[in-house]
């Protein structure tokens, strides 16, 4: 499949795979759906304290299980995306390319010089669930209203979750990637209009990614008594950030 539909994915000519290019001078790093074989490089990085020490999200500590049923969840969310896009392809090839529900690529690989490819990290372009507010009905109320929206709705409220292997921290590596999530997918190809990002207080390094692509820091959180999370880690607060498109 090629044409406006798939834009500005591009596909792998021997394995048929979509895939996003960072831009120079991280041309050598591309953006693929997940693939089952994925699961000893996830566990290995949601395993390792520079990532885990600021996740709240996945589980801890990070088994198989826990991979290979992601991996499913996502590989066949990818799958339905890409299915949608081929009937657009089909039915209207010329046509505007359609509004789809998220992105369909998100594990970030580095390609060397022979062709083999290194996992480096997930960047995952999910509905919001308001992770500043502590469990309750206000929270459950909002995620509730946020996923009833159709695709397209300008009213939903997207947000990010990312990490990237700790060899490759400090390269400017994940700054380039949400730029080119954001700009190439995101805004053209969901309709994205308001994309948070969250990040707990202390976690400069993430902070500064989203600063670095236009996210404005919207509201600071502090947690009464801090948050406990299920890694052993207690936070004080978080950083909400928004962007306009
Ligand atoms: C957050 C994370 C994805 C950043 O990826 P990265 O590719 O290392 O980030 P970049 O290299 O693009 O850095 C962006 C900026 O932050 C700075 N930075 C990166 N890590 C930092 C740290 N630990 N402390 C302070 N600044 C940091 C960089 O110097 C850079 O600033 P500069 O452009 O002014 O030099 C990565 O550190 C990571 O995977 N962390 C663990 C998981 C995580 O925190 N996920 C986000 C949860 S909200």
């Amino acid at each position: 499949m090629s044409g406006p539909q798939l834009s500005p994915l591009r596909v792998n000519p021997k394995t048929q795979e979509p895939y996003l290019q960072l831009p120079a001078p991280h041309d050598n790093i591309i953006i693929t759906p997940a693939r089952m074989s994925d699961a000893d490089d996830i566990i290995r990085c949601l395993n390792d304290f520079a990532i885990y020490k600021w996740l709240e999200g996945p589980p801890f500590p990070y088994l198989p299980s826990h991979a290979d049923e992601w991996l499913a969840t996502v590989t066949s969310e990818s799958n339905t995306i890409l299915e949608e896009l081929g009937v657009a392809a089909k039915n209207n090839p010329d046509g505007p390319p359609i509004l789809v529900s998220s992105c369909p690529v998100r594990i970030l690989r580095e390609v060397l010089e022979d062709g083999s490819e290194v996992f480096l990290g997930d960047l995952g372009t999910p509905r919001c669930c308001y992770p500043e507010y502590n469990p309750g009905f206000e929270k459950e109320k909002l995620h509730e209203k946020n996923l009833s929206r159709p695709v397209g709705d300008p009213e939903i409220d997207w947000c990010i979750g990312y990490y990237l292997a700790s060899s490759h921290h400090g390269r400017g590596i994940m700054s380039v990637a949400l730029g080119t999530i954001v700009n190439d997918w995101m805004v053209p190809r969901m309709g994205a209009k308001t994309i948070k990002g969250e990040a707990y207080s202390d976690n400069w390094g993430s902070r500064k990614v989203f600063e670095k692509n236009g996210f404005k820091l919207l509201k600071t959180v502090e947690f009464e008594g801090g948050r406990h999370l299920k890694n052993g880690q207690i936070k004080e607060g978080m950083c909400v950030y928004v962007y306009k498109s």
